[in-house]
């Protein structure tokens, strides 16, 4: 699949269109933020790892009935994906307290949750990505009723069931971020599945495994997505 015209350049990811109109390239990057773009710099490798964590993830998905963007994996750098429509949505699921509800809810980070939490933000960099709740969504025609039903169960479904593939792995799935699209009139699972939008913490020792290892300055980043990767290949 070749990559023709840059369509959009993002913080960790690029996009490019190919001869296929319906599929996309997305070519990962090793730059890395944090605190809505107002941290930077680079983790060694990182678009390496997180495209190879990222594949094999979406493939484990896929194999569980979960519809996602991911196509193919044809280089180190590079995802074939499907064009989606991006819904400006970020859902986030939360299993464990910690990062911002911690915060907001004035808990201790690895606090137990009572139930999973679902959260919706508002995708706008400019805005800082607002936490927003059904009735914005609705108020200002973010999704569809019918689609956010479907990121919904998807997004509890994909928990589940990634939940299960890293306790197998020795590592805590605490929270995770997804963002969803449409194509040919079908939400998709897209962007990506890294430890860049998730919190992976060691079973054992709760030794932090993805980026609040760079958003705090622990050290070890790559060390911490290397070990990721070696373990979802399991
Ligand atoms: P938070 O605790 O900072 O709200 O983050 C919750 C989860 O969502 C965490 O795993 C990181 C992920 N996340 C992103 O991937 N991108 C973002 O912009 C934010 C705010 C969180
Ligand atoms: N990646 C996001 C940013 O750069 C937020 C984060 O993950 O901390 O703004």
């Amino acid at each position: 699949m070749k990559r023709l015209e840059k369509l959009y350049e993002g913080k960790a990811k690029v996009l490019y269109s190919t001869d296929n109109p319906d599929l996309l390239v997305q070519y990962f990057k090793d730059s890395a933020t944090a605190f809505d773009g107002r941290k930077k710099g680079i983790i060694r490798e990182k678009g390496i790892l997180n495209n190879k964590i990222s594949s094999r993830i979406f493939r484990y998905l896929e194999s569980k009935g979960i519809k996602t963007h991911f196509v193919d994996m044809p280089s180190d750098r590079e995802m074939v994906v499907k064009r989606l429509r991006i819904i400006p949505i970020e859902v986030v699921v939360r299993n464990i307290a910690a990062g911002s509800l911690s915060k907001r809810m004035g808990v201790d980070e690895g606090a137990p949750l009572k139930n999973t939490i679902i959260e919706f933000y508002y995708k706008s960099d400019p805005l800082g990505d607002p936490m927003i709740n059904e009735y914005h969504i609705k108020a200002f025609g973010l999704a569809e009723k019918a689609e956010l039903k479907q990121m919904e169960d998807s997004a509890l479904k994909v928990n589940k069931y990634l939940s299960e593939f890293f306790d197998e792995r020795g590592i805590i799935l605490v929270d995770f971020k997804l963002e969803f699209g449409v194509h040919r009139g079908e939400v998709l699972l897209g962007d990506e599945i890294t430890p860049d939008g998730c919190r992976l913490w060691d079973k054992e020792t709760k030794e932090k495994m993805d980026k609040d290892r760079f958003r705090r300055d622990l050290g070890k980043v790559e060390e911490a997505y290397r070990e990721v990767l070696k373990k979802v290949m399991e």
